[in-house]
């Protein structure tokens, strides 16, 4: 078999995302083997320690000495002691933005073995899963939108006031429709988008008529428009009716950690940055944070980073050895081997092991 070489860019950041990057390599050098697939990793120590020590995230030249890799997978960043507003801004929005990261993608399920705190949510299809379970991916719009630095604070006093804009491109909105609507018809065929049109009143109808404008090449799919507040409810009372849920920035970053939840653990919820050009770096990094409260302990879920793993596979050609990873994953928790976020005792290294030892053993 011919081998295929990938140069992935590491950053491991704070906390557990230290503890859950080598699970996620180990993993991907043992597909990989299978696969014909050779990975080199280049190791930046990017992460709230370094401000502490540098008074910066990252170097100046950070952006540049990533730009070549094939792809990014970031632990996470965060520690208390560096506002989260400047590990971000410093870290993931530069890269998100300057390598057109435009989707951020979050698949959900509910997995054999593990028990979402909502008793109605089931898997879904595969091994034994049911028809109404949970499997559905949120496709956020990752570059503009809510998140925007235009504003600020004015006045003093009782005259203080705050001023911040929302960016609504048409490009911007049509990229990531696209994006939505071509998945859905390799998965299901549905697609929720989420709006706030009647209170929000310039931004939000333009985001619907874009919106609107994409569906239109899309006839296989069916499709409707839901308020960001009803589809919040339903997420949890309903999450089996979800296939494609797309959203701005801002009803994006909070639907993806609400059907995280419903899921059973954010532990596990995985995200992938995508470039889906492929012109610049796609970034693949587990939904939770730092977790500060766990960190050292050798008990952090690995499973977010593996699955984020996955996804990259996905991404660089590679969807069996992704799809194999995914199911070794599923076997794993279906034979119990439950990290302490989802009510176990098994640690960090017992999950990474049993993960290894289930792949390709399927
Ligand atoms: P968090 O996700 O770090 O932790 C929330 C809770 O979930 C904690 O009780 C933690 O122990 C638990 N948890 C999270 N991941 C887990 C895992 N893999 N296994 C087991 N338990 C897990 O969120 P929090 O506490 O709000 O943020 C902590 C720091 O992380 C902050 O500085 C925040 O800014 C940062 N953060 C970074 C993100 C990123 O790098 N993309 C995303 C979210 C938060
Ligand atoms: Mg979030």
């Amino acid at each position: 078999m011919p081998t295929t070489r990938h140069r992935i860019a590491l950053i491991p950041g704070d906390g557990i995302g230290q503890e859950v990057i080598p699970p996620a390599t180990a993993i991907l050098d043992a597909v990989g083997r299978r696969h014909g697939l050779a990975f080199t990793y280049e190791t930046f120590d990017w992460s709230c320690e370094r401000h502490a020590a540098e008074g910066a995230m990252m170097p100046p030249d950070g952006l540049m000495r990533i730009r070549a890799h094939d792809a990014i997978l970031l632990g996470a960043v965060g520690w208390p002691g560096v506002p989260d507003h400047v590990s971000l801004w410093g870290l993931l929005i530069p890269i998100r933005r300057e390598f057109e990261q435009y989707v951020n993608m979050r698949p959900i399920s509910v997995f054999d073995g593990v028990r979402s705190p909502l008793k109605d949510a089931l898997p879904r299809g595969v091994d034994g899963g049911v028809d109404g379970g949970v499997d559905l991916v949120i496709v956020r719009e990752n570059s503009e939108g809510e998140y925007s630095t235009i504003g600020g604070r004015f006045g003093h006093g009782e005259g203080e006031f705050a001023l911040q804009e929302s960016v609504f491109t048409r490009t911007g909105i049509r990229r990531i429709a696209e994006f939505g609507f071509a998945l859905a018809e390799e998965r299901r065929c549905r697609l929720v988008a989420a709006t706030k049109s009647n209170g929000i009143v310039h931004t939000m109808p333009f985001w619907d008529q874009v919106v609107d404008e994409c569906a239109a090449a899309h006839p296989d799919v069916t499709w409707h428009l839901e308020h960001i507040d009803a589809l919040a409810a339903k997420m949890v009372l309903q999450p089996g009716d979800f296939d494609v849920v797309l959203g701005s920035n801002l009803f994006g970053d909070i639907l993806s950690d609400l059907a995280a939840a419903v899921a059973g653990s954010i532990g596990i919820a995985p995200s992938a940055n995508l470039n889906p050009s492929g012109e610049r770096p796609s970034m693949f990094e587990p939904v939770h944070g730092s977790a500060p409260d766990i960190a050292g302990q050798g008990v952090a879920n690995p499973l977010g980073a593996i699955w984020s793993a996955s996804m990259m596979l996905d991404h660089l050609g590679h969807r069996d050895a992704g799809a194999e990873v995914l199911q070794a994953i599923r076997a794993s928790l279906r034979d119990g081997y439950l990290t302490r976020d989802l009510g176990g005792t098994t640690s960090t290294a017992q999950m990474t092991r049993a993960v290894l030892d289930r792949l390709g053993a399927h």
